[in-house]
């Protein structure tokens, strides 16, 4: 009696509290988003992959992560992080998705993960990852220092990953979105080398290819973390299987996604993203 009394009654406070203290709560994803999508994948797919705005979409979701005190908060387009040396690269990116949290009126933070999940959607057999909405944005500049750079070792790199709460395979899979990626500010007489010679498909050449010296271009901090001791075995497999990567990839990708976040009331918006990989078009020949 006592028993089923007592479940009566938390089960009617917790009803009380629900309905006072939430606002009708939306569940499925704002339909925004799906406009947005569409427009996205205008920008960012080519006829070979994604293009270079897609892949510093993709990077744009590592910068507004990284820098604390606000993590994942919208800061790279609110807070004039773009003008740091280290964001150079990104100003394209930036204008891009501040002109989408104008007219459609979302979040920036969330705005960036959105665009980095489509944006390696749209590199030739990109994966889909998980996206929730729902972040908050802050006001406040993050700290410069925080953003990683090429000529740091994988013991620094491993550090400031693990005080985020990201673990050596999250770090050792993460690096692997350069595989999407070109360089244009590490060495300027190099503007525009690539990380691996197929910067429109996500693949493991890159593992393979730091592994072996032989890419365009390679970041001191890349060929660091494939030698370390603690990555080196993890770096390895990664080059020897693709579907071993996108499994690691994933669940960091979206680990990332969501420093500094309270996932308390987010809306899943997986649905928003591209569906179907996207299709390369065979290209137009005239004759
Ligand atoms: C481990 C630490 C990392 C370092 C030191 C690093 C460093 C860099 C540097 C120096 C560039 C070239 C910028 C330029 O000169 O144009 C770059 C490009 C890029 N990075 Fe990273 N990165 C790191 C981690 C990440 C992560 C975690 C991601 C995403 C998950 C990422 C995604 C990219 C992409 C996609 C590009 C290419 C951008 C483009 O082609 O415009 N990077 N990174
Ligand atoms: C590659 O990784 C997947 C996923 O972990 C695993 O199931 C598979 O056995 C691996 N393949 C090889 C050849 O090791």
């Amino acid at each position: 009696m006592h028993l089923n009394t007592a479940l009566a009654w938390s089960s009617i406070a917790a009803t009380v509290a629900y309905a006072s203290t939430l606002l009708p709560r939306q569940t499925t994803c704002p339909p925004v988003w799906s406009q947005i999508t569409q427009e996205l994948s205008g920008a960012f797919e080519g006829g070979k992959g994604c293009e270079q705005i897609a892949r510093a979409a993709i990077r744009a979701a590592f910068h507004d992560c990284f820098p604390g005190p606000g993590f994942c908060d919208g800061s790279l387009l609110t807070n004039n992080e773009i003008d740091w040396p280290v964001s150079r690269g990104m100003e394209d990116i930036v204008a891009l998705l501040q002109d989408k949290v104008a007219r459609y009126g979302v979040g920036n933070a969330d705005m960036i993960q959105f665009a980095a999940a489509h944006a390696i959607r749209s590199c030739t057999d990109g994966p889909q990852s998980r996206i929730k909405i729902g972040r908050t944005d802050s006001h406040t500049q993050g700290i410069q220092a925080d953003i990683p750079q090429a000529s740091f070792t994988a013991d620094t790199l491993l550090a400031s990953f693990a005080a985020r709460g990201l673990d050596h395979t999250d770090l050792t899979a993460l690096i692997g979105a350069h595989t999407c990626a070109n360089q244009f500010f590490e060495d300027e007489s190099q503007s525009g080398a690539s990380l691996d010679t197929t910067p429109g498909t996500w693949d493991i050449t890159f593992y393979q290819q730091v592994a072996e010296q032989s890419a365009p271009f390679t970041f001191q901090s890349d060929v660091s973390i494939s030698r370390h001791r603690d990555t080196a075995a993890i770096f390895g497999g990664f080059a020897g299987n693709v579907t071993l990567w996108e499994e690691k990839f994933v669940p960091a990708m979206e680990k990332m996604g969501m420093l500094g976040v309270t996932d308390v009331d987010m809306i899943d918006c997986t649905s928003a993203l591209p569906h179907q990989p996207v299709v390369t078009p065979p290209e137009e020949t005239q004759e």
